[in-house]
């Protein structure tokens, strides 16, 4: 159940709004009678969803152009901002770094100085389960150790750093969200993951069922799982955007800066994806299979527990046939195929 925003409604600005998860937050927030404005630069964000799904003023611009912010900040009554602007390609930012460290990094820091300098001090962030690198612990908490292996997560991890220290210095507080693998699309077909380049198991997956790549590649059948794939957590988008709307307003509400995993907690190997896909989109499904890639952890599972204990969280769509079905009736309307 959405929570109660206060009132008057308070107005959010959503960073990466135009992107795949942002855009699902900004319909969750709208849906719970919040304003929201958008700040997105469109890199890789869509702007027909904004103009025809979303319907929320759409700034286009980046979070590394201070001015600009200080702009948005003086214009609108910003109460709090929700941060999902950033380039995701765990590949990319090994051979591109500088890439990822300019935009994940300093364009997070040059925003949360505007914020400082307006005045908010409220902040929604969009981390990984990524810095926890290869897991010494199954299912992964939020005090597992940080061990990061790629810039990516690196850069996610430094921007959880700085909002300890901006909490400490000038009382800057933070929900931060660790997401393990953000699947599936908005039920109605209205909003779903349209990645260039897509880099997701399941979209690719759902790409082979339509004919739009030639197979599914598996890498690594060896590992030691009951099938002999790796096995992920995969979470629905929709129950992340819900998440985001309640760390929302537990800071609202005067809660202090911390950590969330968002996850599923239910593991499915790379195998049974494939599998659900089958069943779910009655189409055939090549798969290829390869060595093990540098890098894959054998299991990536979270723990859940205290987003559910401290927020009241309550994912609405655990299942992966679920998961999968939303995602290839939004990637069928997108691409019609
Ligand atoms: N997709 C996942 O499985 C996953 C998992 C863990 C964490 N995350 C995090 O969630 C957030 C959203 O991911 P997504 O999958 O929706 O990605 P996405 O690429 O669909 O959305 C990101 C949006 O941010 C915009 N953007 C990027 N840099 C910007 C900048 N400097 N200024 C303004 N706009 C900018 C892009 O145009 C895009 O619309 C990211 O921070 C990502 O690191 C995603």
């Amino acid at each position: 159940m959405s929570p109660e925003p206060p009132s008057p409604q308070p107005t959010v600005l959503v960073t990466g709004g135009a992107g795949y998860i942002g855009s699902h937050a900004v319909l969750a927030l709208k849906q719970s009678g919040y304003n929201v404005v958008i700040l997105d630069n469109l890199v890789y964000g869509h702007r027909d969803i904004v103009e025809n799904v979303l319907d929320v003023p759409l700034i286009v611009g980046d979070t590394t152009d201070r001015a600009l912010l200080d702009r948005i900040f003086a214009e609108h009554e910003i109460s709090a901002v929700m941060h999902f602007a950033a380039y995701i390609a765990v590949g990319e930012s090994v051979t591109d770094p500088g890439k990822y460290y300019q935009n994940n990094v300093h364009g997070t820091l040059t925003l949360l100085e505007a914020m400082v300098a307006a005045n908010v001090k409220r902040f929604v962030f969009s981390s990984t389960c990524a810095i926890y690198g290869i897991p010494q612990e199954i299912p992964i908490t939020e005090d597992h150790p940080k061990a990061p292996i790629s810039p990516y997560a690196s850069s996610k991890w430094m921007v959880e750093q700085i909002l300890q220290d901006f909490d400490t210095a000038y009382g800057l507080k933070s929900s931060i969200f660790r997401y393990f693998n953000a699947s599936g699309a908005h039920p109605d077909g209205g909003l779903g993951e349209d990645h260039s380049p897509e880099t997701h198991l399941l979209p690719l997956i759902l790409f082979a069922a339509m004919g739009r790549r030639e197979n599914i590649a598996i890498f690594g059948t060896d590992y030691d799982t009951p099938d002999g794939t790796c096995i992920r957590d995969y979470v629905h988008v929709c129950d992340l955007a819900s998440a985001h709307v309640l760390g929302l307003q537990y800071l609202l509400d005067g809660g202090e800066t911390d950590v969330f995993n968002l996850g599923n907690g239910n593991g499915f190997s790379v195998r049974d994806a494939i599998e659900v896909a089958r069943q779910v989109t009655g189409r055939k499904i090549n798969v290829v299979e390869h060595e093990r890639r540098p890098g894959d952890s054998t299991v990536l599972l979270g723990s859940a527990e205290k987003a559910k204990k401290r927020l009241g969280w309550q994912p609405q769509y655990p299942e992966l046939s679920d998961i999968i079905a939303h995602a290839w009736q939004w990637h069928q309307r997108r691409h019609g195929m």
